[in-house]
């Protein structure tokens, strides 16, 4: 039976790709840091398939190793990671944000990152051919926009990263995705504003985002590609979203 890591597995898209993963028969390893929401999830989806939660922060490195490294063999060998756990901070001009909020964002989008991805590569190379690794970047990690700073900062780093894997993953037959979405409609904006529904829904009125089942569709699809296929980066955006055209500051 095949086996799913999925952090971030308490919310928006990991917990639609754990719904997904499940109704396929993979087992699923669930991580978050709201125990109460995986407990939820796993009384949910227990009954079809294997279930272990583990709740966690992927910024606790030991934690991280520690539980990774006592996985049940009836979860290993891992075949697909999916690093999902992240977010967003502080849509205002980066001249007005609170240096935490960087910190937070840098140490969870990059630092829990590689922290779960140095402690589930054993477990990915040990089942090789067709193992992914699919790391949750987005279209902030390539294009600049105002209020972007850190947060398109650290998807450009889990673009690259997954970049140079790739590299040293050559011939381990171990897969590396970046999956790239545009404006999806999950906790993400609730989170980014700080609990500010009225702005997370305003974001997201009038216009089709992606919804979290869009994107847990799309990593179904790259965990189950043929064993000699590897998607280097996804990018996907609703229709109703695109570029707008370069900013020119003038003389008033
Ligand atoms: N929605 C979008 O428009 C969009 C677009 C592009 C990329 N993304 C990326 O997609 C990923 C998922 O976002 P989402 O839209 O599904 O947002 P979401 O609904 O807010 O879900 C985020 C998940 O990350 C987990 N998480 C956050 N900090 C964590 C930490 N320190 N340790 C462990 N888990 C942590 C949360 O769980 P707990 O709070 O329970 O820990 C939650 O399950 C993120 O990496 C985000 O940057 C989102």
């Amino acid at each position: 039976m095949p086996s799913v890591l999925i952090t971030g597995a308490t919310s928006g898209f990991g917990k639609a790709a754990a719904q997904r993963f499940a109704q396929a028969g993979w087992s699923l390893i669930l991580t978050g840091r709201r125990k109460e929401r995986l407990d939820a999830l796993e009384k949910e989806l227990a009954a079809k398939v294997p279930v272990l939660t583990l709740a966690l922060d992927v910024r606790d490195s030991d934690a991280v190793a520690r539980e990774l490294g006592n996985l049940p063999d009836a979860f290993l060998p891992l075949t697909c990671l999916i690093n999902n756990a992240g977010l967003a901070l502080a849509p205002e001009p980066a001249q007005k944000v609170a240096l935490e909020d960087w910190h937070t964002m840098i140490d969870t989008n990059v630092t829990g990152l590689v922290n779960v991805t140095h402690a589930a590569l054993p477990l990915l190379l040990e089942h090789g051919a067709g193992a992914s690794i699919l790391n949750l970047g987005s279209v902030a990690g390539q294009w600049p926009y105002p209020g972007g700073h850190v947060y398109g900062a650290t998807k450009a780093f889990v673009q690259q990263f997954g970049y140079n894997l790739r590299c040293d993953l050559l011939g381990t037959g171990v897969r590396v995705t970046d999956l790239a979405p545009g404006m999806a409609e999950t906790e993400f904006t609730l989170v980014r504003t700080k609990g500010n529904q009225a702005a997370s829904d305003a974001l997201y009125s009038g216009t089709t985002p992606l919804q979290a089942e869009d994107i847990a569709e799309q990593l179904f699809y790259l965990a189950t590609l043929p064993a000699h296929i590897n998607i280097n980066r996804l990018e996907i955006m609703p229709v109703r979203q695109a570029w707008s055209p370069f900013a020119v500051d003038r003389d008033a």
